[in-house]
């Protein structure tokens, strides 16, 4: 199941547990571990804490959630920011992982994560959303849990310098402004009714002569000629088998709900949203023409003058498909994210 970034208090969720960042005592501290404490009850909390008594750092421990709307808290333990010299990178992961690993053994639904270490322990904020994303994913790859990612101000949440520069800089480059935009589109269009005429045009000779026995059509030709009608459906359950990828690779990197993705593969007529179709481009490593192929047979296109689709693309043209790293982005410049 998917993984989400939202913006919100984690203590107001309605999960199957929440994640509080404590420290390897248990004790009630500040930021989100007091938040936690005190929407929970503060002495019901402490004395399940107590009789648990320690939690290493890189590792989680669960208690009842008492008065919070999540039945849980996974207590997990992120390590200080020493320097980067220190195994923080390691046991940052760790306790992300022993973490899901609880909600598994406790059959969790849904799961709910604030950036651990990333306040009062110090943690450079990009490296420790990016850690967090990184051991999420990994995890979801491999079993089905809801995950929300929760930020509680956009402060807390950077891109690194590097790769938001590098999309900044990217859509300078492509992005078009709205009118300019239409009157190209115009442009295009007029000599796309064009193209399209002559296309139907060769297309029709080419299907009668191929009716007279002496003609052979090209395998291209033919690919184009048969693919010509293919619903969305169709066009997605022929690309998962030609990638040799199995269903739940596919739903799972597409970061789409196994249900969803049961809909889309047993209705042949099923029409996506274009957030969906695109994340199954993502997962299926498609590249731009084939993206904008997949697209059309939802009636949806690539445009120039959407931030959403430019970033996608940005990723799509960098052969970079892990649909974590995209969200990360597009959250990062506040679009909307893929999948889920
Ligand atoms: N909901 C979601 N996130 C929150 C909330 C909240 N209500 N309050 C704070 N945060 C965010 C912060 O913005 C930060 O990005 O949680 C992230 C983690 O920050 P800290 O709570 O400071 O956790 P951490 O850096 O892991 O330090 C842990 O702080 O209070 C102590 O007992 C805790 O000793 C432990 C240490």
């Amino acid at each position: 199941m998917p993984l989400v970034i939202i913006r919100d208090d984690i203590t107001r969720l309605q999960v199957d547990a929440i994640v509080n960042a404590a420290n390897s005592r248990l004790k009630q501290g500040g930021g989100v571990c007091g938040a936690i404490f005190r929407a929970a009850g503060e002495d019901k909390l402490q004395a399940a804490c107590d009789t648990i008594g320690f939690c290493s750092t890189g590792d989680a421990v669960i208690t009842e959630g008492f008065s919070l709307p999540a039945r849980y808290i996974i207590h997990a333990v992120g390590p200080v920011w020493q320097g980067g010299g220190h195994h923080e990178e390691a046991l940052l992961r760790s306790c992300y992982t022993k973490a899901l690993q609880l909600a598994l053994e406790n059959d969790f639904q849904s799961a709910a994560f604030p950036l651990i270490s990333s306040g009062v322990y110090g943690y450079p904020k990009d490296q420790a959303l990016s850690v967090a994303m990184s051991a999420i994913g990994d995890f979801l790859l491999q079993h089905d849990l809801m995950v929300y990612l929760v930020v509680y101000d956009k402060k807390s949440f950077q891109l690194s310098t590097q790769l938001f520069e590098s999309i900044q800089s990217y859509l300078d480059e492509h992005e078009v402004i709205e009118e300019d935009y239409d009157r190209r589109r115009l442009l295009k269009n007029r000599s796309l009714e064009d193209a399209a005429a002559s296309f139907d045009y060769d297309i029709q000779c080419v299907e009668e002569k191929s009716q007279s026995s002496s003609f052979q059509l090209t395998g291209e030709l033919s690919d184009v000629l048969n693919h010509r009608s293919e619903s969305f459906s169709q066009m997605l359950l022929r690309l998962i088998n030609e990638s040799n990828k199995t269903d739940p690779e596919v739903y799972k990197r597409a970061n789409l709900d196994r249900k969803l993705f049961s809909k889309i593969r047993s209705h042949a007529h099923y029409q996506p949203s274009k957030n969906t179709a695109l994340a199954l481009a993502i997962a299926l490593e498609l590249n731009l023409d084939q993206t904008a192929d997949l697209l059309q047979r939802a009636g949806f296109a690539l445009s120039p003058s959407s931030r959403f689709d430019l970033i996608v693309s940005y990723f799509i043209q960098a052969g970079q498909y892990n649909i974590f790293e995209i969200n990360e982005a597009l959250f990062a410049f506040d679009e909307s994210l893929l999948g889920a």
